[in-house]
């Protein structure tokens, strides 16, 4: 690992730290995929082990995986809404907005952000952008007739690629196909213009959902919005 690896993980880390302070004892917590809830979610099983009682609901299969190796005790049923969820991003506005989805959990990660009370979003600095859409918005859509549901997304001035994994197209752990889609900057509107489009299930962006992010920055961490 470089020395410039080692300062992005270290602020990955410090953000999920951080993240951890907030869980209240004898609440469910939701748990985000990708690297930086992985440290989420390595630290939150060390706290069990020290005899912290909470309940977890995860957004991936592996992210489960993860939280049961740590021997996380996993919810499989919710009455009412979580306390607290907390998962990575790709892109972090100034107002919190945020583009999810790279690692291809984003279905699973948004029912799981709008469920919860707090919704906090941990990242290393790299994440930070003026504006949504630095990179393509995922969109995840139901297999049967994509093609047509990616000339729908085209229609709204997307360029929608297959996402493809060894040569053939991606499966997400719901079975489903995703669609990288460059638009340039976008905007919440989009959003309800995408989610209009029959055969898309979900798509990347996160507008008004987060509450707080909690960023690692070189120079120590950044938090945007409240944590409360
Ligand atoms: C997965 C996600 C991840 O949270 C996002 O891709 C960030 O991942 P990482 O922390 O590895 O950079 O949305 O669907």
């Amino acid at each position: 690992m470089t020395t410039a690896q080692a300062e992005v993980e270290a602020q990955k880390k410090a953000a999920a730290d951080r993240a951890l302070e907030l869980i209240r004892p004898g609440t469910v917590v939701g748990l985000g995929s990708g690297s930086t809830a992985r440290y989420f979610i390595e630290g939150l099983a060390e706290r069990v082990r020290a005899g912290l009682d909470v309940r977890a609901v995860a957004t991936s299969v592996e992210s489960r995986r993860l939280a049961e190796a740590g021997r996380i005790p996993i919810a499989e049923r919710v009455d009412g809404s979580f306390d607290l969820a907390v998962d990575g991003a790709d892109e972090i506005d100034p107002a919190v907005n945020c583009l999810k989805g790279r690692g291809g959990a984003l279905l699973r990660e948004k029912i799981v952000a709008h469920a919860s009370r707090r919704f906090v979003v941990i990242a290393d600095e790299s994440k930070l952008v003026g504006r949504l859409g630095r990179g393509p918005v995922p969109i995840e859509v139901l297999p049967f007739l994509w093609e047509a549901t990616s000339r729908a997304i085209e229609s709204l001035g997307g360029r929608p690629a297959l996402r493809l994994a060894a040569g053939q197209p991606y499966k997400t752990d719901n079975d489903n196909l995703i669609l990288d889609t460059t638009f340039g900057a976008v905007d919440a509107q989009l959003g309800t213009a995408i989610h209009a489009i029959p055969g898309v299930l979900e798509h990347g962006l996160f507008f008004g959902i987060a509450r707080a992010a909690i960023i690692g920055c070189a120079s120590g961490l950044r938090i945007l919005g409240e944590l409360g």
